[in-house]
């Protein structure tokens, strides 16, 4: 491919009209072949004038004249209301296509590191603009916009064609005037600025700004802590700051407009006194004259239609969509492993010298971390805020790859095992789990579980009182209710349990009692024992009662291990865990519920 070829593939608008057939191909083979019918009436048109003007003139038949005149006024009438239903659709359909190609490149990746990467998250607002028209119209309304402006565009040239009739040089003349005042305009056009870090910077603070305001989730601490101007006052900011931007680039025009005018003046004057002196000195019939003054304005069309404009703002979001496609792939890729990991972890996991940052940070999060857990066994991992608890966890999800060193199952490498048939696995209670917008089954099991085994794993983790199966988790859908931080804590509780239920061997329980009271604490641990037994469980909790059940206990400090073993031989080694054991232990030796009920919580 040349390279004039592979620049114009590479541009936006390219890269837009690229992008319709593969929406549907169907509507956008309607669509252009209206927009070019559209485009080819206004010179029929003028033809059809001259053709009624001459038969008046020569007092021959006007019947033939009069009714091409009347069907192309017709069709001018009755094509755009066509057109633009057609256009309609197919910018519907171009949004739905760009929605799921921006799903897939988001969800296919198995890594999350392209969900983290600063500039590709300012690209995905971009990229979000065809649907939510907060810079430009929606792709619904842009995609008509589009049409009208290249019909203009079409019929303009289809007038320049007619007018070679006339003479060769006066089309190129108007055509080129009017032409380069797209060019000229173009340079300076209001959305050059459109794709600036500033401008997308400046987009996502003001789409987050406006979040705050709109969702439940911050209303709370918007209310308490008094944000509610200071919100309202960055989402003001940040969009003042957009139509600075905008209205810097529209000045630039005032300069390219001035030359516009006085091309276009020049051109036009040219060949209309050039028609004038032809008709006066008799060399142009009136009829031929009727047609080439005509098209001579119509010529015009070429530069009217606003589609820099329009086209732009389609054409922007279509390009940053596919152009974030192949940059998430590789931010979000893991290599690729091929071995199954049917009934892993069998012999037990294995961390080896494990160094990991995280990507686009300079401090290590560990930094040779060694850690053996035999299969079917119960490891406690405990230590401060920030020692890598977490991380391990994400790790062992394989949702990263270590920098060096390994995890190894059952002595083969993580890294080695078909990463979905690894996770197939694997079940966590993440310290952030999702609560998801669904019914009450679908929480317990997404991808779906016998009723009693969802049922089974609601009773193990102190829910099974909480809702019907198919209630709604969320207040905003029909019969919907929402939960209490604990009662959410016991739902991803039974999601995990649910998954052991199915088969999977490796349990992270990442904080799962935080959220829970006393009482239920006490009464649940027990249960998730006994219903993990089979499994390997990894929990992580700063509850040593929670903890001290645990087979195996390990204090993790700064990405090391420095403590490991049961709870009686950490407390007889005095170290770190036993500090931590009466530190808490004086705080709560026992606790007393609001009924009068007396726990031992140590
Ligand atoms: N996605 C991320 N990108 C960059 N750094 C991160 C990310 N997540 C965590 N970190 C950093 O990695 C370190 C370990 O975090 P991690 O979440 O594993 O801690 P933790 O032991 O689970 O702490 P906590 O007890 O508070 O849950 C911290 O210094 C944290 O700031
Ligand atoms: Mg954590």
């Amino acid at each position: 491919m040349t390279d004039p070829l592979r620049r114009l593939r590479r541009r936006p608008e390219w890269q837009f009209f690229a992008v319709l057939p593969r929406a549907d191909p169907v509507l956008a083979t309607w669509w252009w072949a209206l927009l070019l019918l559209r485009g080819a009436l206004p010179a029929v048109f003028a033809i059809a004038m001259g053709l009624l003007v001459g038969a008046v003139q020569h007092r021959t038949d006007l019947t033939g004249a009069l009714a091409l005149v009347g069907v192309t006024f017709v069709l001018l009438q009755v094509l755009t209301p066509l057109h633009q239903a057609v256009s309609a659709n197919l910018g519907s359909r171009v949004a739905a296509w760009l929605n799921d190609v921006l799903a897939d490149s988001c969800v296919e990746p198995p890594g999350i590191g392209h969900l983290e990467d600063p500039d590709l998250i300012e690209d995905l607002t971009v990229a979000r603009e065809f649907d939510r028209g907060q810079t430009g119209p929606p792709m619904y309304l842009n995609v008509d916009f589009i049409a009208g402006s290249m019909v203009e565009l079409v019929g303009g040239i289809a007038s320049a064609v007619v007018l070679f009739g006339y003479t060769w040089w006066a089309p190129l003349l108007l055509a080129g005037a009017w032409g380069a005042t797209h060019w000229l305009l173009r340079e300076s056009g209001v959305w050059r600025d459109r794709n600036t870090a500033e401008v997308r910077s400046a987009q996502r603070h003001a789409d987050y700004a406006y979040r705050m305001a709109v969702e439940p989730a911050a209303a709370k601490e918007l209310r308490l802590f008094g944000l509610a101007a200071w919100t309202v006052q960055r989402f003001t900011d940040r969009r003042r700051r957009l139509f600075d931007l905008q209205y810097h680039a529209t000045r630039l025009r005032e300069r390219p407009v001035a030359w516009s005018l006085l091309i276009v003046a020049v051109a036009n004057g040219l060949v209309f006194w050039s028609l004038g002196a032809a008709a006066a000195d008799g060399r142009l019939e009136l009829d031929r004259l009727v047609v080439f003054a005509q098209v001579a304005v119509g010529v015009s069309m070429i530069a009217f239609g606003g589609l820099n404009w329009a086209l732009d703002g389609a054409a922007a979001p279509v390009a940053a969509v596919l152009r974030l496609r192949p940059a998430m792939a590789p931010a979000g890729a893991l290599s690729p492993g091929h071995l199954s990991a049917a009934g892993m972890p069998a012999a037990g996991i294995r961390v080896r010298n494990l160094q990991f940052r995280y990507p686009r940070t300079d401090r290590p999060v560990f930094d040779g971390l060694d850690l053996t857990v035999p299969a079917g066994s119960s490891l406690a991992i405990v230590g401060q805020n920030g020692a890598g608890k977490t991380t391990l966890a994400k790790l062992l999800c394989r949702l990263y790859d270590p920098d060096s060193g390994a995890i190894e199952v059952d002595v083969t490498d993580l890294r080695d095992l078909d990463v979905d048939d690894w996770r197939r696995r694997v079940t966590a209670v993440f310290q952030d789990f999702v609560r998801f917008e669904r019914s009450l089954r679908d929480n317990v099991a997404p991808a779906g579980a016998p009723d009693a085994d969802i049922l089974g794993a609601l009773a193990d983790a102190g829910a099974d009182q909480l809702a019907d199966l198919d209630t709604p988790l969320a207040k905003g859908y029909e019969g919907g209710t929402d939960l209490s931080g604990g009662q959410w804590q016991r739902v991803a509780l039974a999601r995990a349990l649910c998954a052991v239920r199915q088969g999977a061997g490796l349990v992270l329980l990442d904080e799962p009692t935080a959220q829970l009271d006393v009482r239920g604490e006490a009464a649940i641990f027990n249960r998730i024992l006994t219903a993990t037994r089979g499994a390997t469980t990894i929990l992580i909790s700063h509850r040593f009662s929670t903890v001290r059940h645990a087979d195996r206990i390990c204090v993790l400090e700064h990405g090391r291990v420095v403590e490991l073993g049961s709870h009686d031989e950490l407390i007889a080694l005095g170290g770190r865990y036993s500090t931590m054991f009466d530190l808490q232990a004086q705080r709560v030796a026992a606790e007393t519920d609001e009924e009068g009920v007396t726990y031992d919580v140590l």
